[in-house]
């Protein structure tokens, strides 16, 4: 094991490894450090050629000690694919779409959930909780039935059926909150004493952020080393963005990559924008956004403990932070899957008026490699589609056109 101590993202203090830890003293998330030249002893990039297809292949810089703690059903390496269609007709000649939709549960949640319940199961935990805007709570219903792990989750009541259902499935305890991500998040507060529960909320303990890195790690071997020039993700909690970024300076370290970087754009829904919001008014904290409502359940987080960690990555990357509508990320969803056969979730949707927004501003020149995260499946979201078709079908058309399972 590489792992050398764990250290606060903010106030820099240091922590013991092998021990159980939430946040820092500070009230700030906590993350891993490596002994990289150790690593590399045995992790090159030569030496992942004839690696696992999963995320598992990067094991000398994940936190798992014992590899028999390791869980997988099969997440990570997910095709990075080549847009010609929608590429075209942006005019772009260079643009790649990440398909994290075929993730096990969906999603690329699997890769934090992965990583986390393997180093709970390592550490001994029985007892897992976690607030969820859906994908996440999926995910770590899967790998706690895979490790034999207790899961107690907390989602808001409207949280896309498929996410409760599968959660249900799973053997997990499920409750619905009438409220936000964030009320799930106070509920696990408030109760994890008593029950004895180990709380997993995004960027509330370390491993999760650990698993999103391979993100990184991934673009990077599946570009040959050179990373994309610009990066365009939905952003809720975060993690996929952070772990990208400390991906990044980990392979810098191990010689792997130069130090140029992606710009990096945040991608949000107008009905919660909090990062946008900060973004614009030159703030490195971002306020709570009241009123938060969208679609796109994964970015209905209105208040992020990494916020500042998002931040300081969009703006030393040169990157930027922007908004679009719940009408615009569908229509992005329907987009990517008409012209590129994916049937994106609408996070993965929003990256794409994102994307002509800034082509629009001249923000994007032509040529150069841009990569599109699509974080989810459609399937998860068949009711927010469904919903929309029926807005905006004239219930005398709606037979023909949609045939008869959609007639209401
Ligand atoms: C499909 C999807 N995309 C994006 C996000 C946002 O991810 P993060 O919280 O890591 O920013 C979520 C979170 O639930 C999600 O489910
Ligand atoms: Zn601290």
């Amino acid at each position: 094991m590489n792992v050398t101590h764990l250290y606060c993202s903010s106030c820099g203090k240091e922590y013991e490894t092998g021990k159980l830890y939430n946040l820092c003293v500070c009230g700030k998330p906590l993350m891993v450090a490596y002994d990289l030249e150790r690593a590399s002893a045995t992790l090159t990039r030569e030496s992942l050629a004839g690696r696992e297809a999963s995320l598992w292949r990067y094991r000398e810089v994940l936190p798992v000690d014992d590899q028999r703690n390791e869980l997988t059903l099969g997440e990570g390496m997910t095709p990075l694919l080549k847009t010609e269609r929608l590429g075209g007709q942006l005019g772009l000649s260079n643009l790649f779409i990440k398909d994290e939709g075929v993730n096990p549960t969906g999603s690329f949640k699997a890769r934090g959930m992965a990583v986390a319940v393997s180093m709970a199961k390592e550490l001994g935990l029985k007892k897992l909780a976690a607030p969820s805007a859906g994908n996440a709570a999926g995910a770590l219903a899967a790998y706690c039935a895979l490790a034999g792990i207790e899961a107690h989750l907390f989602m808001p009541r409207d949280t896309p059926r498929a996410n409760i259902i599968e959660c249900e499935v799973a053997g997990a305890n499920v409750t619905l909150v009438d409220g936000l991500i964030t009320d799930c998040g106070a509920e696990v507060a408030r109760r994890k004493e008593a029950e004895g529960w180990f709380d997993v909320s995004t960027l509330k303990e370390p491993y999760r952020v650990e698993g999103k890195k391979t993100l990184g790690y991934e673009l990077a071997e599946q570009g040959s080393w050179v990373l994309p020039d610009v990066i365009v993700y939905p952003t809720g909690g975060g993690t996929g963005l952070v772990g990208m970024w400390k991906g990044f300076d980990e392979m810098q370290e191990l010689g792997w990559i130069d130090d140029k970087r992606p710009r990096m754009i945040s991608v949000q829904a107008a009905g919660c924008a909090p990062i946008v919001r900060a973004f614009e008014k030159g703030e490195r904290h971002a306020e709570e956004f009241p009123n938060a409502t969208t679609i796109a359940s994964g970015l209905r987080v209105p208040k992020a403990i990494g916020d500042f960690l998002i931040l300081d990555a969009i703006r030393e990357s040169k990157g930027a932070a922007i908004a679009v509508s719940d009408e615009e990320l569908i229509a992005g969803a329907r987009e990517i899957a008409r012209r590129e056969g994916i049937f994106a979730a609408p996070e993965g949707g929003a990256c794409l008026p994102a994307l002509r927004k800034l082509i629009d501003r001249g923000k994007i020149k032509l040529g150069e490699r841009v990569v599109l995260f699509n974080t989810g499946s459609g399937i998860k979201y068949l009711d927010a589609f469904d919903a929309e078709v029926k807005a905006r079908t004239p219930r005398s058309q709606r037979q023909s056109a949609l045939g008869p399972a959609l007639r209401t």
